[in-house]
């Protein structure tokens, strides 16, 4: 079974990153498992803290399940044309103490995709993401886009991704992923 680990980059019960992130759960290949990863409880990032605490708990168990994990899978909002702080935070943390990037991050293939209720469908948070995934020495994939718009229509009330297209382009972009990550497996 191939595991890749899933973050969503929002804190709202409604998000619709979140929603993208349980559909993409459901609409991975067989033989793949997507784990839903969460960013909630972590701190901002403080120096001092973590000199005095050492990582947060939160922050710990992602690292353990992305260093456990074939593949990771950034499913991100844009705020102001890049990346949410809370997002980016909990990248940061995960990249505490920088001995540890060799094991969580480098070489690992990460995937990008994003819901906006704008008509831009995340691509310029999905760039803005690229300069910090190479510094963490990761494999990004470009193979397929996977840009969501509208995302007020494309999911229901309850978060349920009631657009057939879309779904079928997410899909297609796991199938893909999945195939780069066997690849480099
Ligand atoms: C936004 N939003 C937004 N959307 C977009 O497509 N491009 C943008 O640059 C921005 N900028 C922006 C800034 C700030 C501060 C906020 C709070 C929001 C709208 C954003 O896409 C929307 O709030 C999403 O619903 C956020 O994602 P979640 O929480 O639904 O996953």
């Amino acid at each position: 079974m191939t595991r890749i680990l899933g973050i969503a980059g929002s804190l709202r019960t409604t998000s619709y990153n979140a929603a993208l992130l349980r559909a993409a759960a459901s609409l991975v290949p067989a033989g793949c498992d997507l784990v839903v990863g969460s960013i909630e409880g972590i701190p901002l990032y403080d120096g001092d803290s973590e000199t005095a605490g050492g990582i947060p708990g939160p922050v710990t168990r992602l690292k353990e399940h992305l260093s456990g994990a074939a593949g990771l899978l950034l499913v991100t909002p844009e705020y102001n044309n890049s990346m949410p702080g809370v997002l980016k935070n909990a990248i940061d943390w995960m990249s505490r103490p920088p001995k540890d990037i060799a094991t969580v991050f480098r070489g690992k293939p990460v995937g990008v995709m994003g819901a906006t209720p704008g008509a831009m469908g995340t691509v310029l948070a999905q760039s803005a993401w690229l300069p910090v995934l190479r510094a963490l020495g990761t494999r990004p994939w470009f193979g397929v886009n996977c840009y969501v718009s509208g995302a007020d229509k494309v999911f229901d009330k309850s978060g349920k991704l009631v657009d057939a297209a879309v779904a079928e382009r997410v899909k297609k972009y796991l199938a893909g992923f999945v195939e780069f990550v066997h690849k480099l497996d």
